[in-house]
């Protein structure tokens, strides 16, 4: 046996990203839309959602078969009870080597020195507008800039590097690009533009809504000169660019313009144990059954993840790019279940 299986085209296994719950305590509007999740949605059961146990040992084998990468995200990660809990059992497993959380930053006050101190090693808060009015349309009315400003303060002062994701659409939050670099220039947080996706089905994905990353960049460039980065690794999902005046860093993330399914490396782990190959998947692998079933051992497990991988030839991205009018032909995963 290879220890570390390729997929069809050729890529290996080296990130797993976890929701680990699919609620948010936000209703973005382009993720989880009031109008869908509102009252009468219902969530996952808490036995219905995969236990720290369970997903440590899911970690464990994923790392057996080349997995060096965790992310953590949701829904909103922070609503999980005791999530340092997970980080500390996560950082007990061999060859893993980076372990992220992705989240909307309300919770981190509270919680930033217990992850800091459990294992966590860094974290990436979304970030949508800095005015208070955008924000809140976006975000369904939930939350603050006030109050993200705070968690991003309090991941600083816990010693965690921070990253900044802000997801743009067109007319929407656009012109807050520039306030928002304004803001964490001669900061350590980098910031990264993500051009609007059409993840899940409910999102209203449209191609006018998305502003393309060289468009982008060329109104960050008129007003503070840019020079690209190298890529730290192949297939690196955004590309890199710093200010010339040394500001510091920015991202662009450009999943619809120039899409970076070739060197795509990331499994996904929805809260209730379904393994998916691509963050566009219509189907997943039931990895719960196998968990909770008593007389599949630990090598039942990696054998299911590593026949998983080597049948995967997942590249959404690319092919949309290909075909222009790529429909909503199949109803595919929601991005609060599936995890960023
Ligand atoms: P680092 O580990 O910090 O390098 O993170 P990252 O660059 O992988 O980015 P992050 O996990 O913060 O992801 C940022 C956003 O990029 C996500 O919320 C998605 O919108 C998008 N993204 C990440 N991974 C993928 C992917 O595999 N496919 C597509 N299409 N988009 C992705
Ligand atoms: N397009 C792009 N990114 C998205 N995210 C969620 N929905 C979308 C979308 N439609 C990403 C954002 C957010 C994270 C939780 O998920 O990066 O910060
Ligand atoms: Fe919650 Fe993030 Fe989705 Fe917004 S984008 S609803 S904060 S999971
Ligand atoms: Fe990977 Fe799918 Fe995203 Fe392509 S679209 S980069 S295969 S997750």
């Amino acid at each position: 046996h290879d220890e570390r299986p390729e997929d069809r085209l050729g890529r290996r296994m080296h990130d797993l990203r976890i929701s680990v719950m699919d609620r948010c305590n936000f209703r973005c509007t382009y993720c989880m839309p009031v109008e869908t999740y509102g009252e009468a949605y219902r969530f996952l059961r808490r036995e219905e959602r995969l236990d720290f146990a369970e997903i440590e040992r899911i970690c464990r084998q994923a790392a057996s078969l080349g997995v060096e990468k965790l992310r953590l995200t949701g829904g909103e990660p922070l609503l999980r009870p005791d999530l340092a809990v997970l980080v500390g059992m996560l950082r007990g497993i061999d060859g893993i080597r980076d372990i992220a959380l992705t989240t909307n930053g309300v919770l981190l006050p509270e919680q930033a020195d217990t992850l800091r101190a459990a294992g966590l090693d860094r974290v990436t808060v979304s970030l949508d507008a800095l005015d208070e009015v955008v924000f809140a349309r976006l975000s369904g009315g939930h939350g603050s800039v006030r109050q993200v400003l705070r968690g991003i303060d309090a991941a600083l002062a816990a010693g965690l590097p921070t990253k900044i994701n802000m997801v743009v659409q067109r007319g929407i939050n656009d012109s807050e690009v520039l306030p928002l670099l304004e803001r964490f220039r001669f900061t350590p947080v980098s910031v990264r533009f993500i051009e609007f996706m059409d993840v899940g089905n409910r999102n209203k994905w449209n191609i006018d809504a998305v502003v393309p990353s060289r468009e982008l960049r060329d109104r960050v460039a008129a007003r503070w000169p840019v020079s690209p980065l190298p890529a730290r690794y192949g297939g690196e999902v955004a590309s890199r660019f710093r200010f010339d005046d040394g500001a510091g860093e920015i991202g662009f993330i450009s999943s619809v313009s120039d899409p970076f399914c070739g060197g795509c490396t990331r499994a996904r782990l929805s809260s209730e144990g379904k393994l998916y190959t691509c963050l566009f998947a219509t189907e997943g692998t039931d990895l719960r059954r196998v968990l909770r079933d008593e007389a599949a051992n630990d090598e039942a497990l990696r054998e299911m993840l590593r026949s998983v991988w080597l049948r995967r030839g997942d590249r959404y991205s690319e092919e949309r790019a290909l075909v222009p009018a790529h429909g909503d032909v199949q109803p595919k995963i929601e991005m609060h279940y599936i995890g960023g």
